[in-house]
């Protein structure tokens, strides 16, 4: 079946604008917060109601597409073969602190709703905070607020700005933190700015020379990386060439080599 991503891109671009605009005009003096995997993984209520703000507009122009959401997990089944997989609010701890790294993510994947199977067709990704939209359509770039992106490629690990996130299992946090403690020395320096999605864009537009993370969600992923590979960034997992909850590394060749070269030494 063959799509139309330009048509998609912009569906992307329109449901991550109106969430943006939704989730900064109309945050509340007093958000409720819980939590889910873990007492520090943070929940809103603007995390839920963006999530069916998305997902009720993508229903109204695409009736017949699935939806994949960080908040309501897999529903509808996908009649076009179109898998909507939605972040309403990526970086929410940063969003409750009113910390201005947050986003709103939105990708159209076409076949299983599984990053080892699926294709990334077309993404958009928002910070309302700094009014930035980046956007990617397969085979059709990558652009940020509609120019397109064009960054030059780092040239070295030891000269590279590298950025990273951490899971929210204290076990898992304490394997990510030997690995940084290892890897700091290699690099110019390390970042953690708590919105995958935003990395991505970052590594695409060239702020950031790489980044890589370990046991994220497909929604923290699936449109920023497609708008990192649409800039000319190398995208990958980390011990499977595809990236998923396993593993996700983007850079620009050479340093994207070097440095999963570095991870694979040190995670053994
Ligand atoms: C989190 C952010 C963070 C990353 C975590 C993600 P959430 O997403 O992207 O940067 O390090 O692994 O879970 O929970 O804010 O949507």
């Amino acid at each position: 079946m063959t799509h139309d991503v330009s048509a998609l891109r912009d569906i992307a671009v329109k449901a991550v604008t109106m969430a943006g605009e939704f989730i900064t005009l109309e945050r509340p003096t007093q958000l409720v917060v819980g939590h889910k995997s873990t007492s520090t993984d943070a929940v809103t209520q603007m995390d839920t109601q963006a999530e069916a703000l998305i997902v009720d507009y993508l229903r109204s122009v695409r009736p017949q597409d699935g939806f994949l959401g960080e908040e309501s997990g897999e529903s509808a089944t996908a009649h076009t073969g179109v898998t909507w997989v939605i972040d309403p609010i990526d970086g929410t701890v940063n969003y409750v602190y009113n910390l201005p790294q947050y986003a709103v993510s939105v990708a159209a994947v076409s076949g299983p709703p599984n990053p080892a199977e699926w294709t990334v067709l077309a993404g958009a990704v928002v910070n309302p905070s700094s009014a930035e939209t980046w956007s990617a359509s397969r085979g059709g770039g990558a652009s940020l607020n509609g120019t397109a992106l064009d960054a030059p490629q780092p040239t070295s690990l030891d000269q590279a700005l590298i950025a990273t996130g951490f899971g929210y299992c204290p076990q898992q946090r304490d394997r990510q933190a030997a690995v940084v403690r290892e890897l700091l020395p290699q690099v110019r320096d390390i970042r953690r700015l708590g919105a995958a999605s935003l990395d991505l864009c970052l590594v695409a537009d060239g702020r950031l020379d790489g980044y890589y993370e370990q046991g994220l969600g497909p929604w923290d992923f699936a449109a920023g990386a497609l708008i990192a590979a649409e800039a000319g960034r190398v995208v990958s997992g980390i011990t499977e060439p595809t990236p998923s909850s396993t593993g996700v590394v983007v850079a620009g060749d050479p340093v994207h080599g070097q440095l999963l070269k570095a991870l694979r030494t040190l995670m053994g």
